[in-house]
């Protein structure tokens, strides 16, 4: 396991779009109930900041910003309290914000050029978005060919039915998506649903 990894300590991550940030203290109970320390909270929302502060409140949690798009946003992040920051693909500026601020990025990549791009900046772990449409487990097995060194998280499309084929490569050490957390479950707030869905995805994550 590199000495950063992320990854390794967590093999699933949980991507939740909030509307409301009072929704995250019970939504982080209701993934540690289920064995998920780690949440990665979108800025796809006006309710981010203020989720992510919330939970990095919550003992044992780890909580992580996604949808990072400028460095800018890292610095708010990381002032209220998240320890990773996601973005969707591959910005040289929020990977060096985060760097200075002592916080793992995780850019998303898609393609080669991409990976050669992470590669550059040293980085050693790195999402795949839309995993789904990209092509699934075949496609990152081909992109990872090419990258022995680099760790891939799998997110966009991935589902609790097909996580298992993405986590069977061995490139692969977690995966990510919003099944466990979707809109339709925080909106009406079925917490034992949530815990139920992280339950079954650890079970699949560690069989
Ligand atoms: C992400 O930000 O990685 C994705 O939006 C999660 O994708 P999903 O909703 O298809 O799981």
């Amino acid at each position: 396991m590199p000495a950063q990894s992320l990854l390794h300590t967590c093999p699933v991550v949980p991507v939740v779009v909030l509307d409301d940030p009072a929704q995250a203290l019970p939504l982080g109970e209701a993934l540690l109930a289920g064995g998920i320390d780690v949440v990665e909270i979108t800025l796809r929302t006006a309710a981010g900041v203020d989720a992510i502060r919330a939970l990095a409140a919550l003992p044992g949690m780890r909580v992580g910003a996604g949808s990072v798009l400028v460095p800018d946003q890292v610095d708010h992040v990381v002032a209220a309290g998240a320890r990773f920051v996601v973005s969707p693909g591959l910005s040289a500026g929020v990977v060096d914000r985060a760097r200075a601020l002592g916080v793992p990025a995780l850019p998303g990549v898609a393609t080669a050029s991409d990976l050669m791009a992470a590669v550059g900046l040293g980085l050693t772990e790195v999402k795949v978005f839309p995993a789904g449409l990209l092509g699934g487990p075949a496609a990152i097995r081909a992109l990872a060919a090419p990258f022995p060194g680099i760790s891939f998280m799998p997110s966009g499309g991935v589902t609790a039915a097909t996580m298992a084929d993405y986590l069977a490569l061995p490139a692969v050490p977690a995966v990510s998506g919003s099944w466990m957390v979707d809109r339709t479950l925080l909106g009406e707030a079925r917490w034992d649903e949530v815990t139920a869905r992280s339950a079954a995805a650890m079970r699949h994550a560690t069989r």
